[in-house]
């Protein structure tokens, strides 16, 4: 059964204590826990880092290891060419996830690097939105 990558970027450490108001109250952990639910029967190897080299690594990873990756690059959306050139050398299926609406805040956070090469893209649906990444992933790995 193909492994799916859930990858997290920068601060994403910090659910639960980093601005509830905005990302909710739920933590990393929790967002695994429905990962996997929302994963089977696939198998996920869901990781975070604060750095973007470690990021950039573990794309070059699921290039051998995972059909597919689910990823909240967090700020390094905004930001990072790197994530994106990775990304384009990765053939399967690319879905971007928000906690929050980036739509909705500072204009900052309107542009996606990563958007360049997702194949879908949830904003605003909170924790649900990675369980909405993984069935579609699962929908399209057959
Ligand atoms: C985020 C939105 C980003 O703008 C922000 O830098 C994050 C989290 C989200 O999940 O809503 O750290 O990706």
């Amino acid at each position: 059964m193909p492994l799916i990558h859930v990858l997290n970027g920068p601060n994403l450490n910090l659910l639960g204590q980093r601005q509830p108001e905005i990302y909710g109250r739920e933590t990393l952990a929790d967002i695994e826990a429905l990962c996997r639910k929302a994963a089977a029967p696939h198998d996920i190897r869901f990781l975070q880092s604060n750095w973007e080299g470690q990021i950039v690594d573990w794309i070059h990873e699921a290039r051998h290891e995972a059909a597919a990756i689910v990823i909240n690059p967090a700020a390094l959306t905004h930001t990072s060419v790197a994530v994106l050139d990775a990304l384009m050398a990765f053939d399967g299926p690319v879905i971007e996830v928000h906690l929050s609406q980036v739509h909705k805040r500072e204009p900052f956070r309107h542009h996606s690097y990563v958007s360049k090469r997702a194949d879908g893209v949830i904003a605003g649906l909170g924790i649900e939105g990675y369980a909405a990444a993984l069935r579609r992933i699962v929908q399209l790995l057959g």
